[in-house]
């Protein structure tokens, strides 16, 4: 039977990689883009009216929004793939980077989370964050965003307390270094040269996601750790 999926962050990377797939079984998609201009972009790649806009970074507005999107009844899967990086120590850091890495990262999932319940109950769906290695390992520079995953984690470790009963099934997947526009942008800010062909790829990610979609009824994968052969 086709699913319906709601997937973040499925303008590129692990999101679009795992949109494709989800759309290659003909499933239904919703996906929340930040703007309109990424609609009238992805429209080639994504048909209307599964392209909706929620930016993710705008957590005060974004109950409204939500409310604005319509979005549907009955939701299978709920996956946070969008995030965003800006490495810098604390001392470093613009207050802005600080509070878009919290809000994109950590708010918003929990709003949308919070926002797509009812829907998720009614099928007794799925619930899949998209962490980082980063969310239990906390390196130098890495403050805002490692604190956002952390944060996450516990989100995830919440939710799936509270909500078993019904039986929403909630998976924290923490990749390390991955090929996508992300960890290219990552190197910048390290100030070292980057190629792609050293990290695992968008694909795989979503590969190990759809695995944990397709689980059989009577089993769960709380946490997935992905690390590069
Ligand atoms: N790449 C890695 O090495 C790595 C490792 C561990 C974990 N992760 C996690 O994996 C997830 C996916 O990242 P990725 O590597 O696939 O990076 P990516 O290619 O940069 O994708 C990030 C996605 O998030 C979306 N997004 C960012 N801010 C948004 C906003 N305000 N509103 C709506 N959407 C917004 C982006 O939309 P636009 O296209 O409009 O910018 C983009 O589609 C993230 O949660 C990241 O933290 C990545």
């Amino acid at each position: 039977m086709s699913r319906t999926h709601l997937i973040t962050g499925a303008g590129s990377g692990i999101g679009l990689a795992l949109a494709r797939a989800l759309r290659e079984r003909g499933d239904t998609l919703v996906l929340p883009v930040r703007s309109q201009e990424r609609v009238e972009e992805l429209r080639g790649e994504f048909a209307e009216p599964g392209l909706v806009v929620l930016d993710l970074a705008r957590t005060d507005s974004l109950p409204e929004a939500m409310r604005q999107a319509h979005l549907p009844g009955r939701i299978d899967t709920l996956v946070h793939a969008a995030g965003v990086v800006e490495l810098a120590r604390l001392g470093d850091s613009a207050p802005e980077a600080i509070r878009s890495q919290v809000d994109v990262n950590l708010v918003a999932p929990a709003l949308l989370t919070r926002h797509c319940l009812p829907a998720l109950r009614r099928t007794r769906g799925s619930v899949v964050f998209v962490n980082s290695t980063a969310g239990s390992v906390a390196n130098a520079a890495w403050s805002a965003y490692a604190a956002s995953k952390a944060g996450l984690r516990a989100l995830a470790d919440s939710l799936r307390a509270e909500e078993a009963e019904g039986g929403i099934r909630v998976t924290t997947v923490f990749p390390s270094r991955t090929a996508t526009r992300m960890q290219a942008r990552v190197h910048e800010q390290e100030g070292r040269d980057y190629d792609p062909d050293r990290f695992m790829s968008a694909e795989s990610v979503a590969a190990t996601i759809l695995h944990v979609l397709d689980l059989p009824e009577d089993v769960t994968i709380p946490e997935v750790t992905l690390r590069s052969r």
